[in-house]
């Protein structure tokens, strides 16, 4: 008999190409922004930092690191049903977020190359350890007989504009929460081996290691513009951008608790590990962290939680649209509320302990 119960089905562009999940708020995005501006910043009050950093990139300590192993010349379709669908959308999901990192690198590297020459060296080496991460996540989808069409995404996804300042906030803020998450996945697994049903969470502890250098390449540009994180206008946006992206990774986890669970890790626990971390990682340089220890932190986004769950269940329901559209107006609301509330709620100042030994 043909096993096609446990396996789950994708829909598919072509024969093994899958189509690339739907876009809502939480999925991965693909950013472009004012090239002119960036190549007119002048990093020189941070120079040495900044060629420091990109000495590293050309070490390239990971040229070979991405190479795929025997371990992965086997039949992976002891992995099926729910598992595997979730697996699936684990490694699109990061597909796509080390795709969209590569191809802003990459055309910031460009773009940037006559003007500001190092810094599009920066970006120029970023891209390339992307495009590993994004190639590497690709062929690993190939073992469940699927791939992404990476040429297809470049032209068929929206681009989200954003001024240099929010691009620095918000792939700071990516790159650090990614090592943050490679490397407890990786810790984890190292100490119950019998949970890493699949070998790329081997790979894990070198590849964070290129996202944290990433970051602290993110680190260095901000600090070459003071207006970027010493202002009342900065405490703000940073704030704004930390709350996105923990919220973001919170919700999307949550909803995908079934993927932690077979690797032996708790959703919950795990990302309240993560956000914890990347707060106090971006301490070093945002001028605020989050109060992520105060209880209705965690209470309010707890709520969010519920409610997307209702959202879910009304858009899987056959009520016709402008129904469904009514009864989820009051969880939009809700959500917006509790957003709101954390936004509000009083950071931890820290841009005092900047440049002190910490
Ligand atoms: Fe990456
Ligand atoms: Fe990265």
């Amino acid at each position: 008999m043909v096993n096609t119960l446990k396996k789950p089905e994708f829909e598919e562009l072509r024969p093994g190409i899958k189509v690339p999940s739907k876009e809502t708020i939480l999925t991965p995005r693909f950013y472009t922004t004012d090239f002119e501006a960036m190549a007119k910043m002048d990093i020189s009050i941070n120079e040495d930092e900044l060629n420091a950093i990109i000495e590293e990139f050309r070490v390239d300590y990971n040229r070979h690191h991405f190479v795929r192993t025997e371990e992965f010349n086997q039949s992976w379709d002891q992995i099926d049903g729910e598992t595997r669908t979730l697996f699936v959308e684990f490694l699109e999901r990061s597909c796509t977020a080390e795709f969209s990192g590569f191809l802003l690198y990459k055309e910031l590297g460009r773009r940037l190359k006559d003007k500001s020459p190092l810094v599009a060296e920066g970006f120029n080496l970023m891209s390339r350890d992307e495009a590993r991460h994004a190639g590497f996540l690709n062929k690993a989808l190939s073992d469940f007989n699927l791939s992404l069409d990476l040429g297809f995404l470049t032209k068929s996804r929206k681009y989200t504009f954003f001024k240099p300042k929010f691009i620095f906030y918000a792939t700071y803020l990516s790159e650090k929460i990614g090592y943050w998450r490679y490397i407890t996945i990786y810790r984890h697994l190292e100490k119950h081996p019998e949970d890493r049903i699949y070998p790329i969470f081997r790979f894990f502890e070198n590849w964070c290691q290129d996202e944290n250098r990433h970051g602290d390449f993110f680190d260095a540009i901000m600090k070459t513009q003071p207006d970027i994180l010493n202002d009342w206008k900065a405490r703000l946006w940073c704030r704004f951008f930390l709350l996105s992206v923990f919220a973001t990774m919170y919700l999307n986890d949550i909803q995908r608790s079934g993927f932690y669970k077979c690797l032996g890790l708790d959703a919950r626990e795990y990302d309240k590990y993560v956000i914890e971390k990347t707060n106090e990682t971006a301490a070093r340089v945002f001028p605020v962290m989050l109060d992520v220890k105060n209880p209705k932190f965690y209470d309010s986004l707890e709520i969010c939680v519920k409610n997307n769950e209702q959202l879910r269940a009304i858009d899987a329901s056959n009520s016709p649209k402008p129904f469904k559209f009514l009864r989820k107006l009051p969880l939009y609301i809700s959500n917006g509320v509790q957003l709101i509330g954390l936004y509000f709620m009083k950071p931890i100042r820290m841009d005092h302990l900047h440049g002190q030994a910490r």
